[in-house]
């Protein structure tokens, strides 16, 4: 949500600006700016795209060693150019670009309009600009100072980078509840939202913590909290390959990450499933696993995709752990007078680290004493900083702003977890636990006959194109793969989907069925099968169009449905790792036969950083 990017070193900024934005478009994409020194403090801003942007820049000669850029996801004010970051102070000498957002800018624009001051935008990261620029010339301190004393009096979140024409070579940066990473590089630096800008240039980074300030200044890095003292600089070596944030062969993100499924499932469970032992490893947890087994309830928070599979992993606590599982909208936790007793774990999913409801409501629930277990994919994000302990899903860097990969990889973290737990509470048999190592252990390969199989999803979705809504149904643990579906064909190529608990269909969403209604169907040969196969002939009764995701093999939902696709035969409480692909697949290719951007979805934003 918003992405940021600056440069300070020897080399030219702008082809480091403009190719950063483009790896930072998938947090928001209505606009992009950016400012160098050439040789005076200048913007260039456009509405859109960064490729609208680089047309823009390319045009005018730019020769400069400093640099920033924004690409904006819209808070305060319509995507425009007026809106566009980077915002310049009332005298026009000083730069902002910000991701987050002020909560009190209202009051300040009030305060400084009363002092003259011409706002050009709707936007709240302007205010801050002229409001550091009112400290400096009100208590005639530096840049650094001004900006420290300015963000004790903000309220809200922030990631900001500031530059000033007084101050060529200056670079100031700050954090709060938004991500900002320094890059070091040999006599240069570079600021980022996270890493896939910085990659291809340094490994070495830092990351900064809230209400930390860093200052570069003539090839320099201080870094000191908001009352000006010194912090170590903590400097991290990243572990991730430039390769892994191309698209390679794939036409779109979306589709390599979902072909990159059984190597990410893999890579997940990696020196932490010993099938052959008969154990699961987990050291992220080590020190937690006691009050984990000993939870009288765990309580899942999370949004999206991630809250999709925190409700996959309700039943499977439940079931094999036989421990109560509250599932809550991370966004819901923390304003709905949350109740947290002793025994109490509560277990944050989120695949960027960095979702703002997520972090207010671990933040909520820490308070009030509960134990923070952090599922998260970005490493050296600020979930799993601020939860106890924790399991990262080592999915890789997903692009694709709709989630795929990072889903499965997180289901495979839930399984690991509840594996451990059941084995150490001895609430599973033996035989079962085995049985279920086993078959968790084959889910890369079951994936990769699925995705062999990806052209019947994609004649599948050619049918379908010019559907106006559908509905998603499953039972049991489908019942969140049946939500996840919806998700993905909303997000994906606008369609208008539902999902519901299969039997839930017949208490509302019926009455929507008619010929024109394609309902989707999760499933696989389990315990609600024969349930399931009834809801089936109740939608084919009033002519609805039925697809289904069934076990291979299946002959009787055959010989009902339209359509149907096969996945392997797998022990029920780990279909979902499977039911979800074909399901990814579908969208992928609708969203693509209709003409969507399916990497980067309208409206939407990969990492949502504000509340
Ligand atoms: C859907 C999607 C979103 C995210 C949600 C939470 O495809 O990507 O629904 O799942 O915004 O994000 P994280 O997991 O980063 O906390």
């Amino acid at each position: 949500m918003c992405g940021i990017i600056a440069y300070v070193g020897h080399q030219q900024a702008l082809p480091i600006l403009i190719n950063g934005l483009k790896r930072l478009e998938y947090r928001g994409y209505d606009s992009a700016g950016i400012a160098v020194m050439n040789p005076d403090l200048t913007i260039y801003k456009k509405k859109g795209k960064v490729i609208n942007l680089e047309e823009h820049a390319l045009n005018n000669k730019i020769d400069s060693t400093i640099g920033m850029g924004h690409t904006r996801w819209a808070t305060h004010g319509e995507p425009c150019d007026r809106n566009s970051h980077p915002h310049l102070s009332d005298k026009k000498d000083l730069a902002i670009i910000h991701n987050g957002i002020i909560e009190n800018y209202a009051t300040l624009k009030q305060e400084l309009q009363s002092k003259g001051h011409f706002f050009e935008s709707d936007t709240d990261s302007e205010v801050l600009i002229h409001f550091i620029e009112d400290i400096q010339e009100n208590l005639n301190c530096s840049l650094e100072d001004a900006v420290r004393i300015a963000l004790t009096r903000v309220t809200g979140a922030y990631a900001i980078v500031v530059m000033s024409q007084k101050n060529p070579d200056l670079l100031i940066a700050a954090r709060k509840s938004s991500p900002l990473i320094v890059g070091v590089g040999k006599d240069e630096f570079f600021l980022a939202s996270d890493a896939t800008p910085i990659i291809e240039y340094t490994k070495q980074v830092v990351y900064l913590k809230d209400y930390e300030v860093a200052v570069i200044k003539n090839g320099k890095l201080t870094i000191t909290d908001l009352q000006n003292n010194i912090h170590d600089t903590y400097i991290k070596e990243l572990d991730i390959e430039l390769a892994a944030i191309e698209k390679g062969n794939f036409e779109h993100y979306m589709l390599k990450e979902i072909f990159e499924q059984p190597k990410t499932i893999l890579d997940c469970m990696r020196g932490r499933l010993l099938a052959e032992e008969g154990k699961v490893r987990l050291g992220g947890l080590r020190e937690y696993i006691d009050q984990l087994c000993n939870a009288k309830r765990i309580i899942i928070i999370a949004c999206g995709t991630s809250l999709n599979a925190g409700m996959v992993a309700r039943y499977l606590f439940q079931e094999i752990c036989r421990i109560p599982v509250e599932v809550e909208f991370a966004s819901e936790f923390r304003y709905g007078s949350p109740v947290i007793r002793d025994g109490d774990v509560v277990v944050a999913i989120s695949q960027s680290g960095e979702t703002a409801d997520t972090l207010v409501a671990i933040e909520k629930a820490k308070e009030m004493g509960a134990i923070i277990l952090g599922i998260c994919n970005v490493v050296g994000s600020s979930i799993p900083r601020a939860s106890h302990a924790g399991v990262y899903t080592h999915a890789g860097a997903e692009i694709g702003v709709a989630s795929t990969k990072a889903f499965t990889a997180q289901l495979t973290v839930l399984y690991l977890i509840a594996l451990q737990v059941a084995k150490e509470k001895g609430t599973l048999d033996n035989e079962k636990y085995r049985s279920l190592l086993n078959e968790l252990d084959q889910i890369p390969s079951k994936v990769q006959t699925i995705l062999d199989n990806s052209y019947l999803t994609q004649s599948l979705a050619s049918l379908y194109l010019d559907a106006t809504s559908m509905i998603y149904l499953g039972r049991g643990y489908n019942f969140p793969i049946a939500l996840e579906g919806a998700l993905k064909i909303k997000e994906i190529s606008y369609i208008h989907a539902e999902g519901y608990p299969a039997a839930e269909m017949k208490h509302g969403p019926i009455a929507l069925i008619d010929e024109e209604m394609p309902v989707l169907f999760i499933a696989p040969k389990d315990h609600t099968y024969e349930k399931v196969v009834s809801n089936i002939q109740e939608v084919k009764a009033r002519k609805g169009k039925v697809i289904a995701i069934v076990t291979e093999g299946d002959v009787v939902i055959k010989s009902l449905a339209d359509h149907v696709f096969e996945i392997p035969e797998t022990d029920e409480i780990l279909t979902p790792l499977l039911t979800v692909i074909p399901l990814q697949l579908f969208a992928y290719y609708t969203g693509v036969l209709r003409g969507c951007n399916v990497d980067q979805p309208r409206n939407l934003a990969k990492s949502v950083t504000v509340e």
